[in-house]
């Protein structure tokens, strides 16, 4: 056994396990009590004194998790933990980064000054890396960014015959560039406006030669899914019929998962970097090996 402490907080307890036995780390135990009027109260029950203390936290739907992570460091560092690392799987917040609208705020920057004054370290996948070039350009503390294309491409090859890999919009080609290359398959990128949380428009290059392919389109974040849908609905007017959807991020907000589903878009996918039916590809070992290497 490690000196190490693992906390599923609000991470699958599953992953934790795996995290746990791969690494000889003691899983601990901390509960969380909400009072009638929402305030929360944590306890640890685990021994945390001298010990490197990790909590797992998937951070979708951050704004209610947040204060009860910030109150966890700050019990944890209260009982003599040592080094805090927080492994965000999915890290929230790195949307907001310019301002959009007079009046606004960057918020990625606010978030990332905070959870860089809470924790040691920070260990996330595939962050939404568009006008930040790097964590390091809004947090202070070391960040270990890790990536899922080699699970994703995996799962391609495993799965689907003569892929072409679809990019929804000029973000995801970073990711579509990257997977089309590990498997030697051709991508297209497509170019999309936004105009509202649910408003997007895209334009499809031209497909044409592609028609026998199989379409696997390929984001970093399914959230209300309006990306998604005009993309397959696109690629529908065109005759396609061969539609796969993969994101690493299953945000799936309110009913977006259903509306995405009633396309008919077969299969839907994601990583298991936040907790959805749609996990199929694991990203657990990703974690795992990265833990390794920083412990070295
Ligand atoms: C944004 O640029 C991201 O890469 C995704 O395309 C976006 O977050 C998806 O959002 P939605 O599902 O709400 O269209």
């Amino acid at each position: 056994m490690t000196n190490t402490v693992i906390f599923a907080l609000f991470g699958d307890e599953e992953q934790t396990q795996v995290i746990s036995s791969a690494l000889h780390y003691e899983i601990g135990q901390i509960t969380i009590h909400q009072f009638p009027d929402n305030e929360s109260l944590l306890t640890f029950h685990t021994d945390i004194k001298n010990k490197d203390v990790i909590f797992l936290a998937y951070l979708d739907r951050p704004d209610p998790k947040i204060i009860q992570l910030l109150f966890a460091v700050e019990t944890a560092k209260s009982l003599g933990a040592k080094k805090i690392t927080l492994i965000a799987p999915y890290l929230p917040y790195m949307r907001q980064d310019k301002i959009f609208h007079q009046g606004e705020g960057i918020s990625s920057i606010y978030f990332a000054t905070v959870i860089s004054r809470y924790v040691d370290r920070l260990i996330t996948i595939d962050p939404h890396l568009h006008r930040w070039s790097s964590l390091a350009d809004i947090y202070t503390i070391p960040t270990y960014v890790l990536h899922a294309a080699d699970a994703i491409a995996g799962w391609i090859v495993k799965t689907l015959v003569n892929p072409v890999l679809l990019g929804p919009d000029k973000e995801s080609g970073q990711w579509v560039k990257d997977i089309a290359q590990k498997i030697g398959s051709p991508y297209v990128v497509v170019n999309k406006e936004r105009f509202g949380d649910q408003q997007v428009k895209n334009t499809i290059p031209e497909i044409a030669a592609f028609k026998n392919y199989y379409f696997v389109l390929i984001d970093d974040i399914i959230s209300s899914a309006a990306t998604m849908i005009e993309t397959v609905e696109h690629l529908k007017q065109q005759d396609i019929q061969n539609i796969a959807c993969v994101a690493i991020h299953a945000i799936f907000a309110d009913d977006a998962y259903s509306k995405l589903s009633l396309t008919g878009v077969d299969p839907i996918i994601t990583c298991n970097t936040i907790k959805h039916i749609t996990n199929k590809i694991d990203v657990t070992d990703v974690i795992v090996a990265a833990l390794m290497q920083i412990q070295r």
